[in-house]
């Protein structure tokens, strides 16, 4: 089966490789050799991470699978399944969407990646409106075990199955989530998680590596808040939860992202974001002590995504165990974010909401309490 994924970036050339390592002949499109060069040399070097603990058994074979090409037409002359990984802007995807519906197999699934924009906007752009349906990976989509799956108002439900079907088939767990709204279920979480503390480094209340040591340590989080931001680009949250809030969501985007977003200090990929890396593009863990974290309390910036996970509950758009299935599989927490605000006690979480409206001044968090009445 011969699937085509639109963009080799950092989650288009995980998503390739997934797929090939799935088995299905895949054709990977972005606009020059030099980018997908650089995504093939990416691919091959998790591959080998993956062979030295017996994950893959023949790295050539399936590198062999995955066709990089400059040519959109020939990504998806004749393709079964799309998955559309390109820059989050809503005409580019567009262009992309109506040229797969005519070159694409009649009645295959043309998916998006998108992480903001919603997916009825992007299917009203075609004819076969039916077709279109989200797909949306986790960064990096080699590790991380969650694919959101995001139905439009016309999404049928053979493609719903056959994206299920193709989910499975990478070995993912999908998690379906019910209504179309800006951030889906992860990034809405994220955005609380992340502007609260982002919030809190500007009113000087405490320091990044408090925080991050703290939600690390005492919360069990994988990585610190900025460590993550850093770790994903500060550029692709600011741009998520700036679409976010165009589209409704209630909170503001943190000035800091904002200003970040405008200097290029987008982490990892720049070298610079809130840490500090040895060369563009070049990972290495930030040091993050344990000790840096006593004097601050994580559920200042917990809280608020606990908060959330209860509008995702109240407002029917996904459900309790989804959406701790979701926070464990897309995010690596240790437990579910509705567990853990459970067993901390909602009343607690309650509290420390309350804590950041009086510290920040932001009506979006007596917003949230609401739903946790
Ligand atoms: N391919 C294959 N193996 C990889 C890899 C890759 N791309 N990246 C890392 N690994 C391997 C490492 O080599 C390491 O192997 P080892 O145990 O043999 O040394 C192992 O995976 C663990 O990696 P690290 O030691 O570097 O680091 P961690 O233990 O912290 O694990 C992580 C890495 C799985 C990324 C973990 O930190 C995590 O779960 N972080 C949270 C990530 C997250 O929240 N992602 C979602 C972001 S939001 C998003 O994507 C949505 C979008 O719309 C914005």
């Amino acid at each position: 089966m011969k699937v085509a994924v639109i963009g080799a970036g950092t989650m288009g050339h995980g998503i390739a490789q997934v797929s090939a390592m799935a088995g299905y002949d895949v054709w990977m499109y972005d606009l020059s050799q030099e980018i997908l060069n650089s995504a093939m040399s990416r691919i091959r070097d998790s591959l080998n991470k993956f062979y030295a603990k017996g994950v893959v058994k023949d790295v050539e074979q399936v590198i062999s699978r995955i066709r990089p090409t400059a040519s959109l037409e020939e990504a998806l002359s004749g393709s079964e399944l799309m998955v559309e990984a390109s820059p989050e802007i809503l005409e580019v995807k567009v262009d992309i969407f109506r040229k797969a519906e005519r070159l694409s197999e009649r009645g295959s699934v043309l998916a998006t990646n998108t992480s903001s924009l919603p997916i009825t906007e992007i299917a009203d752009s075609i004819n076969e409106k039916g077709r279109v349906i989200g797909l949306h990976f986790f960064n990096p989509p080699q590790l991380m075990k969650l694919v959101e799956v995001i139905k439009s108002v016309y999404t049928t439900d053979e493609t719903l199955n056959m994206s299920l079907d193709f989910v499975n088939r990478l070995s993912k767990k999908a998690v379906i989530v019910k209504k179309d709204v800006p951030g889906f279920v992860v990034n809405r979480l994220l955005a609380r998680l992340m502007n609260a503390s982002c919030q809190l480094l500007e009113k000087n209340y405490a320091s990044m590596i408090e925080i991050d040591s703290a939600v690390k340590y005492k919360l069990g989080f994988p990585m610190g808040v900025f460590e993550l931001a850093d770790y994903s680009g500060v550029d692709v949250f600011y741009l998520v939860f700036k679409a976010m809030k165009d589209r409704g969501f209630r909170g503001d985007v943190c000035p800091t992202f904002e200003k970040m977003f405008s200097e290029k200090k987008f982490g990892v990929k720049t070298g610079e974001g809130f840490y500090s890396y040895p060369g563009k593009g070049v990972y290495k863990k930030p040091e993050i002590p344990k000790e840096a974290g006593t004097g601050f309390d994580p559920w200042l910036v917990a809280a608020p995504e606990v908060g959330e996970a209860f509008w995702l509950m109240k407002t029917d758009t996904a459900s309790e165990s989804d959406i701790d299935t979701a926070s464990m599989l897309g995010l690596g927490y240790p437990k579910g974010i509705v567990q853990m605000g459970r067993e901390f006690g909602l009343e607690n979480v309650k509290d420390r909401i309350k804590k950041m409206a009086e510290i920040t001044g932001k009506e979006e968090y007596s917003y949230l309490l609401q739903f946790l009445e």
